[in-house]
């Protein structure tokens, strides 16, 4: 399945168009190509309690699930420029988890897969394996 990136971005920026952030006044959005085809987006959603503040790769990977599930193939994410917008670091290991070591994420510098932002990712292999 070949990723249409600026289709993805677009959908990012306008995932971003719904974004919740009156504390940082920083709206995010993201948006990933599923490995059936379809397109899950999700926005930043802040909080009073600004700790508990949900970044647009929470909303997205509870999109995914609530449309159905499935593996992320191609993701995408942007920032208040609509530029693209690197996932943190709980984020890289969120979106490890629903597209694993091949999952390709978007960057200034083109798509990289996702060994090359989470490299020697800890994920559910090692919960059975020791
Ligand atoms: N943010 C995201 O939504 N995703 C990221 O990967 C980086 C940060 C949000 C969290 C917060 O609402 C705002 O950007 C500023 O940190």
């Amino acid at each position: 399945m070949t990723p249409d990136w600026p289709a993805l971005r677009a959908a990012a920026r306008e995932a971003a168009r719904h974004a919740y952030a009156p504390y940082s006044h920083f709206p995010v959005g993201a948006a990933a190509l599923v490995d059936d085809g379809r397109v899950v987006t999700g926005c930043n959603v802040e909080n009073a309690s600004y700790g508990l503040g949900l970044c647009a790769e929470c909303g997205l990977v509870s999109a995914l699930h609530t449309t159905g599930g499935g593996r992320l193939v191609a993701f995408a994410c942007v920032g208040p420029d609509g530029e693209p917008l690197m996932p943190c670091g709980r984020c890289r290991q969120l979106l490890w988890e629903h597209g694993g070591a091949s999952l390709l994420v978007d960057t200034d510098r083109g798509p990289v897969p996702m060994t090359e932002i989470l490299p020697d990712a800890f994920d559910a292999a090692e919960l059975t394996a020791r």
